[in-house]
């Protein structure tokens, strides 16, 4: 029997999934950083980056292809990960990532960097509290002064009222033996069964049972690692700070941009909770109850330095920004957790309208006929939104485009030539923004047939061998990127 002691209780039998994360971005978290009103380091700079248990590799290799700046290294002390991420990078000729197969342990023995960012992504809750010792010691040792830290945990009270589930799902697997697929399959076979048993749990918290449905439906490889290690940590936001003030660490602002923005995520009556006299309103725990959140992507800084207003605006003026999605799918009007929005089109129609014609510099928007009227730090706030919105990124310096679409042009022939062989990817690279465009399956293909010289309508076929309505569908997909999506990608320089 394969001695399996070097796991710690951690799936090994089956491979992660293969995700691009676009919080591990370095120039997401630097505009994290800086709205947080802290200076850090600027992404156009050479930068050294650590992921800590990177899975497949997959983010670290696209943002290593779309930042030649910096310089990356990223671990997994899974064999199978560490493979597959060198095969990404080498498929692309990536020279800029190093990946390594140590356990978190034996990476404080590893020569390597100070670093000025290190990210650990859905890694905190799924090891033991020994692992996440090391991962302390290891940022205590490598974090450079002025560094910043992502990490993501499964947080409460979120979880309180469904976390038995998960006990439930582990109940299930009785033959621990069995191939990681097969226990999924059981668990999620034995918690349908006590469900459709009536069992009290589900009677007294009838959400569960949705609950359970919707995981059902989600990739196997990832329910395993999700769900049946032997590790599952649930924290509130103040345990993990905590947890990290021995590596020198304080928390900044939660990596998602929109998480900065009260007015849209939380009722006026939520609001007022943080207003209350001798009320805790800075403490992101209080969001977490106001918001009843499950899962955290927070930033935190070590001995970061705080920004001056007038330092905020600087650092506006000078960054470029880019419309990250087909304009006519950027809507004015939204939903979040605290209502109904809709922003006032004069001003938002106007930086949207302008971005059409490619990325462009805050300063020379402001410059723009409907947004010369506007004071700046109207205009800031307004992009700060559509950032937050998704609608629009931050972009990198013009000066580096070429230098940067030398690596991501190969980056995303590689990943094109994977698409087309029936494994597409989670994103591809843009020199532009430095970061991950997700595209579905779909029109990976479309834009594989586009570089390679036919037209999209001829992957139609291919994709859609089915009935004649498929096929239609299909065709209007094809059409749609075309017309909708090709344009953003060319202006991200994806093609
Ligand atoms: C849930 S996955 C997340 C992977 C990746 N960060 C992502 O988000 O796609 C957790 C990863 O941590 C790795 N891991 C678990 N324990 C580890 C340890 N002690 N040392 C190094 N890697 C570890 C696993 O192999 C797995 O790839």
């Amino acid at each position: 029997m394969a001695d399996e002691s070097w796991t710690g209780g951690y799936v090994v039998d089956v491979e992660y999934t293969h995700g691009y994360y676009p919080d591990l971005a370095p120039l997401n978290l630097a505009m994290a950083a800086s709205l947080a009103g802290r200076k850090v380091l600027d992404p156009d700079q050479p930068f050294t980056y650590l992921e800590l248990g990177c899975g497949n590799g997959f983010s670290s290799a696209l943002l290593a292809a779309a930042n030649p700046q910096g310089q990356f290294w990223a671990n997994d002390f899974n064999p199978a990960h560490i493979a597959n991420a060198r095969a990404t990078a080498q498929a692309a000729s990536i020279d800029n990532v190093i990946f390594l197969e140590a356990s978190f342990e034996e990476l404080a023995e590893t020569e390597m960097p100070d670093f000025d960012i290190i990210a650990l992504h859905g890694i905190w809750s799924w090891v033991s509290p020994e692992n996440r010792h090391y991962i302390i010691e290891l940022i205590r040792r490598r974090l450079k002064a002025g560094g910043l830290v992502f990490i993501s945990y499964n947080c409460l009270p979120g979880w309180s009222r469904v976390a038995p589930l998960r006990r439930l799902l582990k109940l299930g697997v009785t033959n621990m033996a069995a191939p990681a697929e097969a226990r999924v399959e059981q668990a999620f076979s034995y918690a349908r069964a006590m469900r459709d048993a009536g069992a009290g749990f589900f009677t007294g918290a009838p959400h569960v049972g949705a609950i359970l449905d919707h995981l059902a439906k989600q990739d196997r490889a990832y329910l395993a690692h999700e769900y049946l290690n032997d590790q599952w940590g649930l924290f509130y936001q103040d345990e993990v700070a905590d947890a990290l003030l021995p590596a020198k660490l304080s928390f900044l602002a939660s990596a998602r941009l929109m998480d900065g923005f009260d007015q849209f995520n939380l009722t006026p009556g939520q609001q007022a909770m943080l207003n209350l006299p001798g009320a805790p309103s800075a403490s992101q725990v209080v969001r977490d109850f106001l918001l009843d959140r499950r899962f955290r992507r927070d930033l935190y800084g070590r001995r970061v330095p705080g920004l001056a207003s007038t330092d905020i605006s600087a650092w506006f003026a000078r960054r470029r920004f880019a419309l990250a999605r087909p304009r006519s799918n950027c809507p004015l009007k939204f939903k979040a957790p605290g209502g109904e929005f809709d922003l006032t089109p004069k001003v938002f129609d106007a930086v949207l309208d302008a971005l059409v014609d490619g990325p462009e510099i805050l300063e020379a928007l402001s410059s723009r006929s409907g947004l010369v009227a506007l004071e700046r730090r109207h205009l800031e706030q307004a992009v700060g939104v559509l950032c937050a919105l998704d609608y629009v990124h931050p972009a990198l310096s013009s000066d580096g485009d070429a230098r940067r679409r030398v690596a991501t042009d190969r980056f995303n022939h590689a990943a094109l030539r994977s698409a087309l062989a029936g494994r597409p990817v989670a994103a591809l690279a843009s020199p532009v923004t430095g970061c991950g465009v997700p595209l579905p399956p779909s029109e990976q293909v479309f834009l594989a047939a586009i570089v390679n010289g036919q037209a999209p309508e001829a992957m139609v076929q291919g994709l859609a061998p089915g009935t004649g309505s498929e096929q239609a569908e299909m065709r209007q997909r094809a059409l749609r990127f075309q017309q909708e999506e090709l344009p953003v990608l060319k202006s991200l320089q994806v093609v």
